[in-house]
């Protein structure tokens, strides 16, 4: 994603990194708050110290770094109240569990927990840690402790961890970061902090509408990586765009979006609950986590990614030289798309409002298939685009789309920029979704703001 630029100009932050394995991520995030025009001075914990050398941040923030709570500047100042004085803003990115647990009691061990107890600045948390140990009651109680004292929480990500179960506990989006401290800079309240970058580069502080206020959306995003070897992979073109765009207009319509994220080149929209998913196998265990019935109910699916359809038989487990040649055998993966909307469908209570399910389809030169793919997919919409046209398909800014549905005749979009087919594509959604909701005996916003449960 391109910041835009300049958008915290002159202003001084201070970044504070504490001892998570995360903790090299703060380079490029303190990079980032540069480019946004920021001067950043950093505070590390003794910890954080092992985990990233302090030479690295002074050369590139160009002042001493303040690790040891005990010590005093050159100019005889304690450097944690002095930073706390001179700053506008205190990031403390990556947050561990233990950091947590020391602000949430004011004990000031460290110079980050220190400045901020002296500071009265606005102060930016984004935890990172072990799913099971961001889950626990303790760490919990630790954040809406922070919550308590204004500070805003930038909640960490959740993923498919080596189990093959999901965990929320991953770094937020560095771009998520810096919207919340540009938010918090700019003095807009914390529900705001989510607002940021949404589709295609635009700026949005917030819910803009309300069409969608209420209703649970699930989103693929993004195409998947299947492993040869610990170094190559089998992927696609898709790079989220088109997935990333739904999320964005549905945040923007005051939706509640769970984006699972496939190999992306593009961030996830500020304010969508994010779970990445490489291959075929973690989306498929990301969709059946987070959907019915393991998971929460949804109002719409919206299945945008490029999954593989074929996958490394066995993928070796070192990296294979080139000398002996190389023949692949492939599985076929199973149809994500098929099986997502066989067991929603199966799940369902009786009598309840079932979810508006759609589909992509990327096709080559002719849309031959795909109304049988609509019928064989189980799916209320299916969105066909021809990837072989330019301007259309993977990486483009545009697309030009065909809408097929189970109700209505086909309908053909002329070539729109991702953001506006999202807009077309969400107001034929909530047509069907109250539809559905007519023909139902449960209100329309039914299961609405369900959190989306996670597991360890
Ligand atoms: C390799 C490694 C990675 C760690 N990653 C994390 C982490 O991501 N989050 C966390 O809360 N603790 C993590 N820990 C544990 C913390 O480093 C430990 O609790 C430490 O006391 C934190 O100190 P601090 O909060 O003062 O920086 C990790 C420990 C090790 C050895």
């Amino acid at each position: 994603m391109t910041e835009p630029a300049g958008r915290m100009k002159d202003r001084r932050v201070a970044l504070g990194i504490t001892g998570s394995i995360a903790a090299y991520k703060a380079i490029e995030l303190m990079r980032m708050f540069q480019n946004e025009g920021a001067d950043v001075r950093v505070l590390m914990t003794t910890s954080a110290v092992e985990f990233v050398g302090t030479l690295t941040l002074e050369t590139l923030s160009h002042h001493p770094v303040d690790s040891d709570v005990l010590a005093l500047q050159g100019d005889g100042r304690i450097g944690h109240i002095a930073a706390a004085h001179d700053v506008e803003a205190i990031v403390v990115a990556p947050a561990t569990a233990h950091w947590l647990g020391a602000m949430a009691n004011g004990l000031a061990g460290d110079t980050v927990t220190a400045a901020c107890l002296a500071a009265s600045v606005p102060v930016i948390v984004a935890p990172a840690m072990d799913g099971g140990m961001y889950a626990h009651p303790a760490t919990q109680a630790n954040v809406a402790r922070l919550k308590e004292f204004g500070y805003r929480i930038v909640e960490p990500e959740s993923g498919v961890l080596a189990s093959g179960l999901v965990g929320q506990g991953r770094l937020a989006a560095l771009g998520s970061i810096v919207d919340a401290t540009v938010a918090a800079l700019n003095g807009l309240p914390a529900a705001t902090a989510a607002g940021g970058t949404r589709a295609g580069g635009r700026t949005v502080p917030g819910p803009t509408r309300t069409d969608m206020a209420g209703l649970r959306v699930v989103i693929t995003a993004g195409g998947t990586a299947e492993p040869i070897d610990p170094v190559r992979f089998i992927g696609n073109r898709s790079t989220g765009k088109m997935g990333v765009a739904v999320a964005g207009n549905a945040l923007d319509r005051g939706a509640a979006v769970t984006l699972i994220m496939g190999n992306a080149s593009v961030e996830p929209p500020a304010g969508a609950h994010v779970v990445r998913a490489e291959t075929a196998a973690e989306m498929q265990a990301a969709l059946r986590a987070l959907t019915p019935p393991a998971g929460p109910r949804f109002d719409v699916l919206i299945m945008a990614a490029a999954v593989a359809d074929f996958r490394p038989r066995s993928p070796s487990t070192t990296k294979l030289g080139r000398s002996a040649g190389l023949t692949l055998e492939m599985d076929a993966t199973p149809d994500l798309l098929a099986e997502t909307s066989e067991r929603v469908r199966a799940s369902l209570p009786a009598g309840s409002r079932r979810p508006i399910l759609v589909g992509f389809a990327a096709e080559t030169g002719t849309f031959e298939r795909v109304v049988k793919k609509l019928e064989s997919k189980g799916v209320d919409l299916l969105v066909a685009n021809d990837v072989a046209e330019p301007g259309s398909g993977f990486g483009t800014d545009t697309d030009r789309v065909t809408i097929y549905s189970t109700d209505m005749p086909l309908e053909e979009l002329p070539l729109l920029p991702k953001y506006e087919v999202a807009e077309l594509l969400l107001d034929r959604v909530l047509i069907r979704l109250e539809n559905a909701a007519a023909k139902s005996d449960i209100p329309a916003d039914a299961g609405a703001h369900q959190p989306a449960e996670v597991g360890q």
